[in-house]
């Protein structure tokens, strides 16, 4: 059976404590490190940019996971993988040109990921499987964090994981993880879950053992 990643995302986290969070979460077994990059244009919301990314890369030992929901996006990657991002996740729905930001990333020797939004058919990405590391299925809309999984989501899951085949593709969930949901999606072959406030809540950086019970209970 397939193992199960788990990516808290740092968007619940305390912003005046990156470090020290990423440093907390990994001690608690995550597996891999989140990070959500928004511009206030592509999503209603802003956060950070690839100088926070090289500032937090010294505190992550494993894979940093950077999801890019801007647009545009190719005239930044370089940023970000000079940053240290080891997967670099871009959105179909971000530009007409998905395949040469997906060329751009493995041209700087990063992973690729294509994320879809929950509107999004998931047959958008046929034309693409042998050029990525990892789809990303947004079970939310995104932009912020804590909003409800939508369910419609589990049907799109299933059939990625019939196209994926027998490629190295993982199937990264994000958006309204929780110990309820969870097996939801790990059932239909997610194999990475994103979880930004199931993880976090009850934890804090002087108290790191809520967010270890928090990751082995998704
Ligand atoms: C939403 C982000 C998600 C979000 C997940 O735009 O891409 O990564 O932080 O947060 P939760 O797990 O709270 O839904
Ligand atoms: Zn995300």
């Amino acid at each position: 059976s397939r193992s199960i990643k788990i990516a808290p995302s740092i968007l619940a986290a305390d912003f005046a404590n990156f470090g020290a969070e990423c440093r907390a979460i990994e001690a608690q077994g995550a597996d891999w490190v989140h990070v959500d990059v928004m511009d206030g244009h592509f999503v209603p919301n802003l956060t950070f940019g690839p100088a926070m990314c090289a500032a937090l890369r010294p505190h992550i030992k494993g894979v940093m996971d950077v999801h890019l929901m801007i647009s545009p996006v190719d005239a930044y990657l370089e940023a970000y993988a000079k940053a240290g991002a080891d997967v670099i996740t871009a959105h179909v729905e971000a530009g007409p040109h998905i395949h040469r930001t997906l060329q751009a990333i493995r041209g700087l020797g990063k992973k690729a990921g294509v994320a879809l939004n929950p509107g999004t058919p998931v047959e958008v990405v046929a034309e693409l499987l042998d050029m990525v590391d990892m789809v990303c299925v947004m079970t939310v809309n995104p932009g912020f964090g804590g909003q409800s999984f939508i369910e419609s989501q589990v049907a799109k899951i299933t059939r990625l994981r019939q196209m994926i085949g027998d490629r190295e593709v993982h199937i990264e969930i994000d958006g309204g993880i929780t110990v309820a949901t969870a097996p939801l999606v790990s059932k239909v072959g997610a194999d990475v879950l994103v979880a930004g406030s199931a993880v976090f809540k009850g934890g804090s950086v002087d108290n790191p053992a809520p967010y270890g019970a928090n990751i082995r209970a998704i």
